[in-house]
């Protein structure tokens, strides 16, 4: 934890909660990723909805998303009553590129929200480029990216907005926390309208009159004080993960059969946020739950799977909507009909099949650490190889 931590805290208890720890916190984190704005939420999943609270979309209209994530980064488009349209990831890989966002786009595309996996940053270049041609607004989900680089530029600053996270799990963990940040001015000033006026302005001789269908996602001040002292230790925290996550993927890249995420050469800063390998099935007698569970039993806290994250195959509900044709999937508004399973995107299905992963990967790491991690990973791949 920052060292200021409990210093802000106790200002906004002295202030009996008048200190606009909120507005602090607001202005340090636009700072640091350079935005001309960052509005606070109570986590990325309400920063993302808001986001999608203020795109002058309508029903029925598709949002092209990854498809490997957490269920935070889609909840806002589909209480909005968009379609989500999950496009397939780089075969190998976890993220999504131009071109599968490409494959995806229809008359009713109006968006792409792209997720940086594990802090692996998408490739944005060809991303951007494909949306101008197409007139797409791109954001980002930068929950387990933070202060990520790809070619000298910060993950958040790479499209027309993007989304964070700072529960207590992620990288600049606080409570549960998240924003959104923006050099948009009026896409800014939407935010805050709906995200914290709750969509109501002052009618003269009336009151609030609420224009708007806004929601209360506003930051608390106690969360603001933890998150803005977390801010000032993180830098070096990302550094140490970037410097970590290197030398374990060397070290795991040299034991047969396993495949650790490749890290693109754009990427100057891997803010890591979990560490992950493939498994070449046919080179082992286990499965790779088993595989993962013997990690976990040989001392890697939190080896696991993590299927779950294939969005298309985790959101029954959607499968259930789209086959009744009910909310956004009656027609109209959609144009089309739509199906849910895995089998959407069939290389994330694939990839996520052998894919291991642990999130107790950390900024603590030293390189002992990932020696120790390495060996336990080619202990458990020799007592398992055909
Ligand atoms: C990629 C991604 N998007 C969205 C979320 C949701 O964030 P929050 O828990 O702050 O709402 C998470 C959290 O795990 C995440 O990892």
């Amino acid at each position: 934890m920052g060292p200021n931590c409990l210093t802000y805290l106790q200002e906004v208890v002295d202030s009996g909660l008048t200190v606009d720890m909120i507005g602090r916190f607001e202005k340090a984190f636009a700072d640091a990723l350079g935005v001309k704005h960052c509005i606070a939420t109570p986590g990325c999943t309400p920063a993302l909805g808001v986001l999608a609270a203020a795109f002058p979309f309508e029903p029925g209209d598709e949002i092209i998303v990854s498809p490997i994530t957490d269920f935070g980064t889609i909840q806002g488009l589909c209480l909005e009553n968009y379609i989500p349209v999950f496009a397939d990831t780089e075969p190998g890989t976890v993220n999504i590129s131009a071109r599968s966002i490409e494959a995806c786009i229809t008359q009713r595309t109006r968006a792409a929200l792209v997720v940086h996996k594990t802090g692996i940053i998408c490739d944005m270049d060809p991303i951007n480029d494909l949306a101008a041609k197409y007139g797409l607004f791109v954001y980002e989900d930068v929950c387990q990216a933070v202060l990520g680089r790809y070619k000298g530029r910060m993950a958040g600053t790479l499209a027309q907005a993007a989304g964070f996270s700072f529960d207590s799990e992620k990288t600049l963990g606080s409570d549960t926390g998240g924003c959104v940040v923006t050099n948009d001015d009026a896409l800014a000033e939407t935010l805050r309208f709906i995200g914290h006026s709750r969509g109501g302005e002052m009618a003269p001789h009336f009151g609030r009159v609420h224009s708007a269908l806004g929601y209360a996602y506003r930051m608390p001040q106690a969360t603001a004080a933890i998150t803005l002292g977390q801010l000032e230790i993180i830098q070096a925290q990302v550094e140490q993960r970037d410097r970590m996550i290197r030398l374990l993927s060397g070290l795991l890249a040299e034991i047969p059969g396993i495949t650790p995420l490749s890290i693109p050469d754009y990427m100057d800063v891997y803010s890591c946020w979990m560490a992950g390998f493939s498994i070449e099935p046919a080179a082992f007698r286990c499965s790779p739950e088993e595989f993962a569970q013997q990690l976990a039993a040989a001392g890697i806290p939190g080896a696991g799977q993590g299927r779950y994250y294939l969005m298309p195959a985790a959101c029954a509900f959607l499968q259930k909507r789209a086959s009744n044709k009910t909310h956004q999937y009656a027609m109209p508004p959609a144009s089309r009909a739509y199906t849910y399973s895995g089998d959407n995107c069939p290389s994330a299905q694939a990839f996520l099949q052998n894919f291991i992963r642990w999130s107790s990967f950390c900024e603590k790491y030293q390189p002992e650490d990932c020696e120790l991690a390495a060996s336990i990973v080619r202990t458990v791949a020799e007592d398992n190889y055909i």
